[in-house]
């Protein structure tokens, strides 16, 4: 008897004539190997089952199901196959109906194409994501979709990874109703029932016809293919999506289902499958900080702003855009005014683009507001401070801060590299100080480094973290140290990069190595695009912060010789690139590599040639050693936390996973060796790093550190 038919994960329970089989499977309902064996079961017994007119699948709790098992990818596959399942629920000669609330991805989605009757409520997220992962929907999804929907809307699903709500999919065709109730459940079974009812016939979506007219598919597929081919740059997968589709086009369903399976092998086997599954758990694990798990976050309702130039009007709109009310102070009625007229010009920008409208720009900016008295702040539940980079100037906004503030104000520093023990302990309440090292364009860039100095709370860290997820943001851990996680890291491979430049390599060469390993642009882009200024007077604070004792460590004046010429970048249309009439990709300069070259003969050094993989492998290398040190002495809580960082404020290529990632995909031993071998010219540069020894040593890498605290 069918409704007797139970597994952990797969419920079955006959109601009326219909077979209602709930998935439940938290968190998620993901397809792992019970869930599959528990629908072959549930779909078998209701064939067999003559009080069975029709199946309902539902998932429990908020969502139908996210897709595969992501944790089961890369290990020895267990039988039944998701497109064995998919199979069996097609062929099932009574009608199938799915019934969708919250996610039905990947996978999941491929279950309901198998359903013959597909029903939405207003949560539903549909969608094939796979890509996102370095995938191919994988279980029929490449040869269903299309014949449903047609080839350009199904390429357009699979190759952006979108989820589409239910009314869209209901226009697509993805799915034949919508439910009014929010509830999936009781909106399914009336379905079911009524389909009973009319006696409906089973319908099988591989004998949809969306692809009839063959011309305008095959047009679908070249304009894809030509788009493709221009954006993902290196990608693997989507050229895969693509292939199967075309498969979909031009052979029989089976022959298109062999096809499909292949190249979901091939995605499978890639490198870049593993950096981009790498990539979505550890984005989830670093939300898990060992404060998070302690501490419940303080009270988040209003926001105050110190500093309304490039950052604190940036951490402002991200405030506003989170719906929080915003305070600004600055030091005098004109800056005020600067400061209040970069938010709006962020607003104008917006609405210039027709993406918002000047009565949604008049809300926004009515939770605005500013002052040059310290006293407006007396109320707010967090401060971030973005003053100039100046230990004095920061120590004399927080004695106000401490002055003014409730108790219990969470008060943050957004500085780049300052101590922020040193900040903590100027005033009388440590415990409420932390770092939140936003990166430019605040309100744009996703990374927030939450810099934990030794006194905070564990409820202020926590309190970061809960600001993160209000902005959208992905926060990172970060220990006190001169750079945190990512700019320590970066102060290093930029080092590697100069060295290089020096040695032999262009700027231009070095760029395009780094574009060609993934990056959006190369380090000497960055320097013109943030500004050649800010480097220099970080260049020298250090040089006079130096003592007379301090190792003579390489340096390359290359930097100093383009800023002494005015030359800062973008922003006066000359750096290491040139950019006539403000243009922003930039054109190589002549007059750079003569500075380059005259450097070289000041430095007596005689230039060499370096191929693009040498330079990669310093960059990287220069990267990973830096990551080491910073994992080994807890700056990071794990290898993953430091990927994390590159992901997202450093434009690291994502299907590489981030450097730690990266640096296992390489194999350690390798990495060291070069280490090594690089350290004979330069030894004081050129250290390994300890945690990298060891692991080596032990024949482990970095992944076996990234367990959650
Ligand atoms: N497999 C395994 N675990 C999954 C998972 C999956 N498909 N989807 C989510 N999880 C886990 C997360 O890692 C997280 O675990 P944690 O609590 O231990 O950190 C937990 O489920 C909750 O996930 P979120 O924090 O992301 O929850 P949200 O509610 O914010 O989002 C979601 C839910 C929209 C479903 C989101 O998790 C998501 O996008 N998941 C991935 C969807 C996806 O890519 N599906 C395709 C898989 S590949 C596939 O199906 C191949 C097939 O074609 C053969
Ligand atoms: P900025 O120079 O653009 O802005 C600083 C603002 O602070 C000015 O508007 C100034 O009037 C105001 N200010 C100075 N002293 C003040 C005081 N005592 N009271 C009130 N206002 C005062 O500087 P930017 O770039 O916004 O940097 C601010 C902070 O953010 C610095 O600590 C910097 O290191 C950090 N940061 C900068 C990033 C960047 O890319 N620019 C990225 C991440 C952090």
């Amino acid at each position: 008897m069918a409704s007797g038919l139970n597994s952990q994960v797969v419920k079955s329970e006959l109601r009326a004539s219909v077979l209602v089989v709930t998935i439940a499977n938290p968190p998620v309902n993901a397809l792992g190997m019970d869930v599959r064996r528990g629908l072959i079961e549930a779909i078998a017994a209701a064939e067999t089952d003559a009080a069975v007119a029709a199946v309902l699948i539902v998932g429990a709790g908020r969502n139908f199901i996210a897709g595969a098992d992501i944790r089961e990818f890369g290990k020895t596959p267990q039988p039944p196959s998701l497109p064995e399942v998919c199979l069996a629920i097609e062929n099932c000669r009574k009608p199938v109906v799915a019934a969708i609330q919250g996610a039905a991805l990947g996978g999941g989605l491929e279950v309901a194409l198998s359903a013959h009757y597909r029903l939405a409520v207003a949560s539903a997220r549909l969608g094939l994501p796979e890509v996102a992962l370095g995938l191919l929907p994988g279980s029929g999804g490449t040869q269903r979709a299309p014949r449903l929907i047609g080839a350009k809307a199904a390429l357009d699903l699979m190759l952006s990874g979108r989820h589409a709500g239910a009314r869209e999919a209901l226009a697509l065709g993805l799915i034949d109703r919508l439910g009014e109730g929010a509830d999936a459940l009781p909106e399914g079974l009336a379905y079911a029932q009524e389909l009973v009812a009319a006696k409906a016939p089973v319908r099988r979506t591989r004998d949809a016809q969306a692809l009839a007219d063959a011309e305008t598919s095959r047009a679908a597929l070249e304009a894809a293919r030509a788009d493709t081919a221009r954006k993902s740059r290196g990608l693997f997968s989507p050229m895969k999506i693509i292939e199967a589709v075309e498969g979909a086009l031009t052979l029989p369903f089976d022959e298109g289902m062999a096809l499909e399976r292949k190249l979901f092998l091939q995605c499978i086997a890639s490198p870049q499958r593993a950096g981009l599954i790498h990539a979505f758990f550890a984005e989830r694990e670093v939300l898990k900080a060992p404060e998070t798990k302690a501490a419940k976050p303080r009270a988040l309702e209003s926001a105050g702003i110190v500093g309304g130039g490039t950052m604190g009007a940036g951490i402002a709109v991200a405030m506003l855009d989170a719906g929080l009310p915003v305070t600004m102070i600055e030091r005098d009625e004109p800056s005020l005014a600067r400061g209040r007229s970069h938010v709006e010009k962020v607003y104008d920008g917006l609405i210039k683009k027709g993406r918002m409208t000047p009565e949604a720009k008049a809300a926004v900016m009515a939770r605005f507001s500013g002052s040059t008295s310290y006293d407006a702040l007396a109320q707010v539940d967090i401060v971030v401070e973005a003053v100039f980079e100046e230990m004095s100037v920061k120590k004399a906004v927080f004695a106000e801060l401490d002055r003014v503030c409730k108790p219990g104000a969470v008060l943050a520093t957004n500085t780049s590299y300052l101590d922020i023990d040193e900040i903590a302990a100027s005033v009388s309440r440590p415990g409420d100080v932390v770092g939140l090292h936003f990166f430019s364009p605040a309100n744009i860039m996703k990374l927030l480094e939450i810099v934990v100095p030794a006194k905070v709370s564990a409820d202020v860290v926590a309190t970061g973290f809960e600001l993160a997820k209000k902005l959208k943001k992905t926060p990172v851990r970060a220990g006190v140290c001169d750079g945190f996680i990512g700019n320590r890291i970066l102060a290093v491979y930029r080092q590697a990069a100069d060295h290089m430049m020096e040695d032999g390599a262009s700027p231009y060469q070095i760029d395009e190595a780094v574009r060609n390993f993934g990056y959006p642009m190369g380090p000497f882009q960055v320097s013109d695009l943030a500004g050649g200024d800010i480097g220099w007077a970080t260049r020298k604070r250090k040089a006079a912060a130096r003592k007379p004792g301090d190792p003579k460590v390489r340096y390359v004046q290359v930097a100093d010789r383009i800023c002494e010429r005015g030359w800062f970048g973008q922003k006066t249309q000359r750096g290491y690139y040139l950019y006539p009439e403000g243009a922003r990709t930039g054109q190589p300069d002549p007059e750079v590599l003569a500075i380059i070259d005259a450097e070289r003969q000041r430095a007596g050094i005689k230039p060499r040639s370096f191929t693009e993989e040498e330079i990669m492998r310093r960059y990287m290398a220069a990267m990973i050693n830096e990551g080491a040190n910073v994992v080994h002495q807890r700056i990071a809580l794990r290898p993953l936390d430091v990927d994390v960082t590159f992901l997202y404020g450093y434009g690291f290529p994502r299907h590489r996973g981030g450097p730690m990632q990266y640096a296992d995909s390489v194999g350690l031993p390798k990495v060291l060796a070069d280490i090594r071998e690089f350290a004979k010219e330069d030894p004081l540069f050129w250290q390994p790093s300890p945690l990298l020894v060891e692991l080596v040593e032990r024949g482990a890498d970095f992944a076996s550190l990234n367990q959650s605290e």
